[in-house]
């Protein structure tokens, strides 16, 4: 019996953890996957009224009792700070050292795409963002805060061992997935320090796998070539917040945030599954935001557990609504989130 803990989170969160739920526990009926499920209320709404964000403990409790975390999205309008999500996502990332964010980019059908005349295999690569370190250890400060010399610092931090080990599974999921190539983003032109050891490990990596193509774009470069000529892409790895950047550029080519999926990872310990959009606070409580990103996301937390056929019937389902267009209105369909997720639902095992 495998445990997964459900922390569907804020806006749109628990409406497109809800579909998600929905197709594992159809799939439920007709494979043999046993899972048990427990519900979590961490998120905006408990911290407005308890002032509590991870209870205490909480962490522990989730990497001793659980196999796998599913999440909606957490943000709010109310909190403003973000303190919330700060402490339950990124807490949950850093905290159970969760290092690789694993983001795949795939077309799944050619219309789906806004740009012009690119077919499903143009579209296809996989994101290796550092998860744990970089522009989010939170270093920083401010200096004479709210006088006219104020001076705020955000600082980086990048370790030879956070680089290593997320440049290393970058190669070896390219060797394991017969994969060619992997492209490092970085703005080593300008960013001195963490850019040289990037490089510098890197190269190192590299030259361990000498069947595989290893090349080096500057990120803003990247973020123009994912636009112009995704083909190109196979692997790519970058740090925590080009990462970020760069899978929302991803996302929009596949489709839109509301389709792209995520694992945030630790190889053989607890890791958690997040659609890549967040808690889209004007489409909330409308019944209109697209479930196939957390319904995606749920086929990888499968894969992760060792569901390699439930997760691709997951996948099998979603493209056949795709192509049948039965969508929400992001994809240019008509139905609710409700109706979105059923006919996925009903699709299970019929392909
Ligand atoms: P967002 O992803 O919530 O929304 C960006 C755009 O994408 C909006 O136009 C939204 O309508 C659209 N969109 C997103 N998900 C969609 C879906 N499932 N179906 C259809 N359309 C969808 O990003 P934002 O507006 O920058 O942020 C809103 C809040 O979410 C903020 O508080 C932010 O910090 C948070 N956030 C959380 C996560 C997370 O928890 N993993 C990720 C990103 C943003
Ligand atoms: C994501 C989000 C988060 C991030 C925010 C909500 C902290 O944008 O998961 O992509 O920046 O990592
Ligand atoms: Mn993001």
């Amino acid at each position: 019996m495998k445990r997964i803990a459900v922390i569907p989170g804020d806006g749109i969160g628990p409406e497109v953890v809800r579909e998600a739920l929905r197709v594992i526990r159809r799939l439920q009926e007709i494979q043999d996957i046993p899972l048990e499920f427990v519900d979590f209320d961490w998120g905006a709404e408990k911290f407005l009224k308890e002032g509590i964000t991870v209870p205490p403990g909480g962490l522990e409790m989730l990497s001793q009792q659980f196999d796998a975390i599913l999440t909606g999205a957490f943000g709010d309008p109310r909190i403003p700070s973000n303190k919330h999500a700060e402490d339950i996502l990124l807490g949950m990332r850093r905290g159970l050292d969760l290092y690789i964010n694993l983001r795949p980019v795939r077309l799944l059908n050619a219309r789906l795409t806004p740009l012009r005349d690119k077919k499903k295999e143009d579209i296809d690569f996989v994101v290796f963002r550092e998860n744990t370190e970089g522009a989010y250890c939170g270093a920083g400060g401010f200096l004479k805060k709210g006088t006219i010399d104020e001076v705020a610092t955000q600082e980086e931090v990048n370790t030879r061992r956070g680089v290593e080990r997320i440049i290393v599974a970058a190669f070896e999921y390219t060797r394991a997935n017969g994969r060619r190539r992997v492209t490092m983003a970085d703005k080593s032109n300008v960013q001195r320090f963490g850019g040289d050891l990037w490089q510098r490990v890197f190269k190192e990596v590299a030259s361990s796998y000498a069947e595989i193509e290893a090349n080096h774009q500057y990120v803003d470069a990247m973020a123009m070539f994912m636009v112009l000529d995704p083909a190109q892409y196979d692997v790519i790895v970058s740090n925590n917040l080009f990462g970020d950047i760069l899978t929302d550029v991803g996302a929009a080519i596949q489709g839109g945030l509301g389709l792209a999926a995520s694992g945030n990872i630790h190889p053989g310990r607890v890791s958690l599954f997040e659609p890549v959009h967040g808690s889209a606070p004007p489409l909330a409580g409308k019944g209109v935001a697209n479930p196939i990103g957390a319904i995606l996301t749920s086929a990888m937390m499968l894969e992760y557990l060792g569901y390699q056929t439930e997760s691709r019937m997951i996948e099998e389902a979603v493209c056949a609504a795709i192509l049948a267009e039965e969508t929400t209105r992001d994809l240019g369909g008509k139905l609710s989130t409700e109706q979105a997720g059923a006919a996925i639902v009903n699709r299970l095992g019929s392909n």
